[in-house]
């Protein structure tokens, strides 16, 4: 048959670009990948493809179980050359081709013996007219173009190419041919499904002109605050109306407790969210890490509802949190930024942020519309049990409505901010204070640094720093305290007073006009 040209690099696309001029490939299809380093470390050897005999393979996931799996393969003779999980994939199907399976039975055969996730894709040189495909857990999206199919983890990367795109959901498989795509389950069971046509254009998922994506989401947060507003308030009824959430009256006024699930920045806006859907909806709500509450045996039923956070729809952590509390008999309702992503197709009810695809790793625009679209919940809910009137709805939405413009005038002008940041470059440590509303913001602000600066910093209860962190502030240690005009303007002062005390270095985040601060 044919063979399996393959070239792989360290460090960034450029060196491979570089190695292609000296050593191009040329071929019907191919296969590549980017390696996030979770198993062996950075190196030419632990890159993907992955080749056993005549088979190769790339892998977006983590094979729990990969060690055992591997001790058998090698008792049987296999040699593996590199430290990945991903290489037991290469191995296992080549062990089927050799029993007489065909590619596509090879990869069906493997994957029940596999623990954890996975999107892989495989070719092999005796049958050099295919790629079998199979997802779970990890995104996997089919770009369907013009004579030609294209795979990919994620939309952004085939834009360029198509806009109609097959995705496909957990525990299935594709054999991409020149012909098209041939759909499946693991368990061989072949379905059609129809592609979607995706409206993102191809430069909303580039740069546009800004410097790095985060500059650019930042900027992009009025026009993903309109889309999430748009089509959803109506301040003529007072009312919320979100398309694709079916929670009928009845089963709205039998909620007894919410349970909130997130993870990073989505689990802030949650904090956010609990009191906007205290405050509206008079329903407990408890927000958890994701990761934590998978673990702690929750006191879900069946009058409770689960709402997951997440701007990907494929954290791992909250899907499963996701997937504990319907086990558990939740009603299940997603904020999401990502159509059809994993959390999406596993809720029951799902309000969508509209922020468009959101690149840069540190949540802007989807922190900013998971805040408002937990709003829009808390509205909804408090209509249906009746704990909000219609009046006092309208003029929320009213306020809500007035969001963008205020965003848009804020952004117009960075100054202060980049002069505050020079000034402070050299910091080592910083702390956030914030109260109410603005305690999540404080935990945000501080993620936010450490993301992006590499400076340790910590988001604190304003009124909880004279029991402990007070201990920490010197004129070393910027304090950036959030205090616009409201409820908690004069107590947050008054915790302002005691860092000045202490020679601390305030960065205050003022209602603009507020000279006092
Ligand atoms: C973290 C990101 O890894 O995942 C955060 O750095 C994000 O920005 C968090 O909020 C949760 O991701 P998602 O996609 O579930 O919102």
């Amino acid at each position: 048959g044919e063979q399996t040209l393959v070239n792989r690099t360290v460090g960034k696309l450029v060196s491979l670009r570089e190695e292609l001029k000296h050593k191009p490939l040329s071929g019907t299809l191919g296969i590549g990948h980017t390696r996030w380093a979770t198993h062996g470390r950075p190196s030419e050897e632990n890159a993907h493809p992955h080749t056993a005999g005549p088979v190769t393979v790339v892998h977006n996931g983590i094979v729990e179980n990969h060690l055992s799996l591997r001790a058998s393969l090698e008792a049987r003779g296999h040699v593996f050359t590199s430290e990945t999980d991903t290489e037991i994939f290469s191995h296992c199907i080549r062990e089927k081709l050799d029993a007489g399976l065909d590619l596509t039975a090879a990869v069906r055969s493997i994957l029940n013996d596999i623990e954890g996730s996975y999107a892989i894709a495989v070719i092999s040189s005796t049958e050099p007219d295919k790629i079998v495909v199979a997802k779970n857990a990890s995104p996997l999206v089919i770009g369907l173009g013009d004579g030609e199919t294209f795979l990919a983890s994620d939309i952004p990367a085939l834009l360029h190419h198509t806009r109609d795109f097959i995705y496909l959901h957990e525990q299935e498989m594709a054999v991409v041919t020149a012909d098209g795509v041939e759909l499946s389950t693991i368990d061989g069971e072949v379905f059609e499904r129809a592609p979607k046509h995706i409206t993102w254009t191809p430069s909303q998922a580039e740069k546009g002109g800004y410097k790095h994506f985060m500059l650019k989401e930042i900027h992009e947060q009025p026009r993903a605050m309109v889309d999430t507003l748009r089509g959803r308030i109506s301040l003529e009824t007072g009312d919320v109306h979100l398309e694709d959430v079916t929670l009928d009256d009845a089963r709205v006024k039998a909620i007894d407790r919410i349970y909130l699930c997130a993870c990073g920045t989505a689990w802030h806006a949650g904090l956010v969210g609990k009191r906007f859907i205290e405050q509206w909806a008079r329903i407990p709500v408890e927000v958890d890490l994701a990761s934590e509450f998978r673990y702690r045996d929750p006191l879900v039923t069946e009058n409770s509802l689960f709402i997951a956070v997440s701007q990907s729809g494929e954290t791992a952590d909250t899907l499963a949190a996701l997937k504990e509390a319907k086990r558990r008999g939740a009603r299940v309702l997603s904020v999401c930024n990502v159509m059809e992503s994993s959390i999406a197709r596993e809720s029951d009810d799902i309000v969508y942020t509209h922020a468009g695809p959101e690149i840069g790793v540190a949540s802007t625009k989807a922190f900013m519309t998971q805040m408002l679209a937990l709003n829009l919940v808390a509205l909804f809910l408090g209509r249906r049990r009746g704990t909000a009137t219609a009046g006092a709805v309208t003029h929320a939405l009213s306020q809500l409505s007035q969001l963008p413009g205020l965003v848009e005038h804020i952004l117009t002008d960075s100054t202060d901010v980049e002069r505050i940041a020079r000034k402070y470059v050299a910091a080592r440590d910083f702390l956030y204070l914030g109260r109410g509303e603005n305690y999540p913001i404080a935990l945000e602000g501080a993620v936010k640094l450490k993301e992006i600066s590499y400076i340790h910093a910590e988001g604190y209860a304003a009124g909880e720093m004279k029991h402990g962190p007070i201990a920490l502030i010197d004129e070393d240690m910027p304090v950036v305290v959030i205090s616009p005009q409201g409820s908690h303007y004069d107590k947050t002062s008054s915790n302002l007073q005691e860092v000045m005390a202490r020679q601390g270095r305030v960065i205050g985040v003022a209602t603009e006009g507020d000279s006092d601060l």
